[in-house]
């Protein structure tokens, strides 16, 4: 079994407490790879590590910068078959979503890599004869950025693709169900150029890791990913530092079918929602809210298409669902089955773990549907699991009024072939993203991506916004006339 320590300053060292975890296959219980478990101490060396980093990477020109993230690119497109696989292994999505994970990571360190070469700033007239006003981007130093288990290649790109050609160093927190791919990913960077010091990784509990790199002074920015207690934690500690945190946490996420759907079409988004990645997506549908002239209709198909969903082996290209990654995760999925019996909700179909051979030694939870009332607990609280409720309502200011009445805000969608409805759902629906005639998966990464309400602070992640989270601005006036102006003063 291979053995990692952290990575500190370019090496693999061992912790300082000596302790480490195992990481294992969620379908099979196999462990693959043994850890250095971090704690304060190697933070504190991480971190060390990334300030003296800061002073050469910084004056790196960020094309070169950039040039660095597209090798690792490229890295990665040789190697996506292999990669997708240790993300099936590691994180148990099946293999056409692990590559897709890793597809995700190549299409946005190819995107962030352009970005060495924009990192526009702004020029502008002075109010002042002689003088000149400009804008221009610096990094914001050391960068924590911690990161969740379902998408362990994507996510953590996205972050550090995004801090690095902006010229920061980091110190990377991965979620400890998914180190593997972390380590890889660190390797990659390595391989493609990445000087040391640059990125520092420190594996380990969250509450020792993950709150020691929140609240170290020298670490000046948070980028979090994660569910909505562990964000406010990290929030309210981190603003004891007044550091810059961009948070990015759960969802509810909607998907709205009008009676004037392509019902078929619908049907098919809304079972990709739902149970793609087992459900374990901040994107993923979890509610779907149906016109109440086509409800029985859709909830027959719904049933009918569900039945046949293969679970099994992720490394199968014929399966559909796999395990959801890992004890705890199964724990508190189960926890909300019963929770939504206990309050009354029609089970149509799944609800239970599968114990028999081969799957006993996984985490499989079947694809379960609940007829729900909204207001239920499973209709308003992230299960992240492969738990969709669907609920009957009587026309279009219902549906937006049910979709919107929960604390989060991350992805949308709305079935419809009114043109009208449709422009109504893009502006009324509260989300941070909104899909017509598409499910509420599957952003792309040249796109904004992020919440409003309790699923972010205001942060967007990917696309042309990626930069904003990991930059200081910096204004400059340029007098060249040779006198002291007076601005609002002069006449
Ligand atoms: C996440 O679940 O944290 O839009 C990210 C999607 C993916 C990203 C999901 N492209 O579903």
């Amino acid at each position: 079994m291979k053995e990692y320590g952290l990575y500190l300053n370019g090496q693999w060292v061992p912790s300082s407490s000596g302790r480490s975890f195992q990481t294992i296959n969620p379908a099979t219980g196999e462990i693959l790879a043994s850890f250095a478990e971090g704690n304060e101490k190697d933070v504190e060396k991480a971190a060390e590590a990334a300030f003296d980093a800061f002073n050469v990477w910084r004056q790196f020109p960020a094309p070169k910068r950039g040039e660095i993230l597209l090798k690792a690119a490229m890295i990665m497109r040789k190697r996506k078959d292999e990669l997708g696989m240790l993300v099936t292994h590691e994180m148990g999505k099946v293999i056409a979503e692990g590559k897709g994970d890793v597809q995700e990571a190549i299409d946005f360190l190819e995107y962030i890599a352009g970005e060495g070469r924009r990192m526009f700033g702004e020029t502008t007239p002075s109010e002042l004869p002689s003088k000149f006003c400009l804008t221009f981007r610096q990094p914001i130093g050391i960068v924590g950025i911690i990161t969740p288990w379902n998408f362990p290649f994507a996510v953590p790109c996205w972050k550090l693709g995004a801090a690095l050609v902006a010229g920061n160093t980091v110190v990377f927190k991965p979620a400890t169900l998914t180190p593997l791919c972390a380590a890889t990913l660190v390797e990659i960077l390595e391989e493609a150029g990445l000087p040391p010091g640059v990125l520092n990784m420190v594996p380990g509990p969250a509450d020792q890791v993950g709150k020691a790199v929140v609240e170290h002074p020298a670490i000046k920015a948070i980028s979090f990913t994660g569910s909505v207690s562990s964000g406010r934690d990290v929030y309210s500690r981190a603003s004891a530092h007044l550091k810059r945190v961009g948070l990015e946490m759960g969802g509810k996420n909607p998907l709205i079918v009008m009676d004037d759907a392509d019902l078929a079409l619908a049907i098919e988004g809304a079972l990709f929602g739902s149970f793609g990645t087992a459900g374990q997506r901040c994107t993923a549908t979890s509610r779907l809210i149906v016109h109440e002239k086509v409800y029985d209709e859709v909830l027959q198909m719904l049933v009918s298409r569900t039945e046949k969903l293969k679970m099994g082996n992720p490394e199968d290209p014929l399966t559909d669902m796999g395990p959801v990654c890992g004890r705890d995760q199964e724990k508190k999925i189960l926890s909300y089955i019963e929770i939504g019996k206990m309050d009354g909700a029609k089970l149509v179909i799944g609800g239970g773990k599968l114990n028999h051979p081969p799957f006993d030694k996984g985490f499989f939870i079947e694809p379960t549907i609940f007829e729900a009332e909204h207001g239920m607990r499973i209709t308003k609280e992230e299960i992240f699991g492969p738990v969709l409720s669907v609920m009957k309502v009587h026309g279009f200011e219902e549906a937006v009024r049910v979709a919107n009445d929960v604390e989060y805000g991350l992805s949308s969608s709305i079935y419809t072939r009114n043109l009208n409805l449709a422009y109504r759902a893009m502006n009324e629906l509260e989300a941070g993203i909104t899909y017509i005639n598409a499910p509420t998966i599957g952003a792309e990464v040249h796109l904004p991506f992020g919440g409003v309400k309790n699923t972010g602070n205001g942060a967007r992640e990917a696309g042309s916004t990626a930069i904003d989270e990991f930059t200081e601005i910096k204004t400059v006036f340029i007098d060249y006339s040779g006198k002291l102006q007076k601005a609002q003063i002069q006449e």
